[in-house]
């Protein structure tokens, strides 16, 4: 940093006249100011590029660019730069041009040294003031987002139930009729209706749509199942075992292999069978759909007398730097409409939560990822 001021932004003496330059330049300097020095606008420009600068004392009569364009140069680049400009007596309308132009504040020649530090000092304080107001203006965006989330997810909460419940019967109709209608179209007699590939591809969409609307009223429904929950003694590997059968099709399908590390003892915790394994289905679903043919699903359990450790561990896709402050957000997938309701992780942390346990992840795009749950042996 270059100034006696630590890395507090420093200032920059700029003016053409050596001799009054640094005169002042020492002058200031008494004053517990250190300016930096140029002799011309180019000089200055270059400076600001390079150091820290937050207060530019500047000459507006100089040779090469004058002061009043190096300032409208500044304030271009350096928005937060205050820049008190010195002119001579008889050029103060170039002071008043100055101002328009964005100057802290402009001062003519031959300048008193007390006048000087005084309005140095105070566009410091400017300076100070703007950083403060700024940082003010961040935290109130940050707390006004959080609370934009957190209603969100509250609300989420409670509605979700409620509409769940009411969505799934219609849902259930217009999946029935859309399934009559196709096979009332698909009948030899009515191999000549017009437009019949279009009206099986709309009735394929529905069916479609049918399918992700349900995906997410199961999500959430079981999610805010834990109202009812029952607290049971849970065997953590068998009950790991009968999830991953509900995903035999696919494992076989992409030939995945499944490697267990964990000792012969069982696992057991006392908890809420029903929302564990909607947590394991959910990371396991999603470990299936990262890891390529012949991929690696490693399944971790380790136990303390306290809790129990599963780290769920594929060697698929993995997660970008940019997403993972995200995947746990409700409704984020980077899968197809209809693969994918974003709403899978939002569950499984939320559980966790519920249950007293954490969920981390740890992930390298391309390599794969690792989702460590921690959950107590005994939910008081
Ligand atoms: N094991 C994983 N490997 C790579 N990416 C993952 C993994 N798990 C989650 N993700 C990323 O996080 C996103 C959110 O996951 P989440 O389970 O919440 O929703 P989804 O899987 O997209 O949809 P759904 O769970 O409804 O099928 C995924 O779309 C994916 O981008
Ligand atoms: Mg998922």
């Amino acid at each position: 940093m270059n100034n006696a001021n630590n890395d507090r932004p420093g200032l920059l003496l700029v003016d053409d006249e050596d001799g009054f330059r640094t005169t002042i330049a020492k002058r200031l300097g008494k004053r517990g100011f250190a300016p930096i020095q140029a002799s011309s606008g180019e000089e200055c420009l270059d400076i600001l590029g390079r150091k820290p600068v937050g207060v530019v004392v500047l000459d507006v009569k100089m040779p090469g660019i004058s002061g009043i364009d190096t300032l409208k140069a500044i304030k271009q680049t350096y928005e937060k730069i205050q820049v008190i400009l010195l002119t001579g007596n008889i050029t103060v309308s170039d002071g008043i041009e100055g101002i328009k132009s964005g100057a802290f504040d402009y001062l003519t020649k031959p300048v008193e040294l007390d006048h000087l530090v005084n309005k140095i000092k105070q566009a410091f304080e400017m300076i100070r003031l703007e950083e403060e107001q700024q940082k003010e203006l961040e935290y109130r965006a940050k707390l006004e987002k959080k609370m934009i989330d957190t209603e969100r997810l509250v609300s989420l909460g409670t509605m979700s139930t409620g509409i769940a419940h009411e969505i799934n019967n219609p849902l259930a109709i217009i999946n029935e009729s859309a399934g009559f209608m196709k096979q009332v179209i698909i009948q030899p007699e009515m191999s000549r209706i017009p437009q019949k590939e279009a009206l099986l591809l709309g009735i394929e969409k529905i069916e479609k749509s049918v399918k992700r609307a349900r995906k997410i009223t199961h999500q959430l429904l079981g999610h805010v199942k834990k109202q009812k929950s029952q607290i049971s003694e849970v065997d953590l590997k068998a009950l790991l075992g009968e999830t991953l059968g509900l995903l035999e099709r696919e494992v076989e399908e992409k030939n995945i292999q499944i490697k267990w590390k964990t000792d012969k003892k069982k696992k057991v915790l006392w908890s809420d069978p029903y929302q564990i394994r909607q947590i394991l289905i959910n990371l396991l679903s999603n470990a299936v759909h990262a890891v390529k043919n012949n991929g690696i699903i490693t399944l971790s359990l380790l136990e303390t007398d306290v809790d129990i450790n599963l780290e769920i561990k594929d060697n698929g896709i993995g997660i970008p730097k940019k997403n993972l402050g995200k995947i746990f957000d409700p409704f984020f997938t980077t899968k197809p409409f209809d693969e994918g309701t974003g709403l899978g992780l939002f569950v499984v942390h939320k559980i966790i939560s519920s249950l007293s346990g954490e969920v981390t992840v740890e992930s390298t795009l391309g390599k794969g990822s690792s989702f460590m749950i921690n959950l107590p042996k005994r939910l008081e």
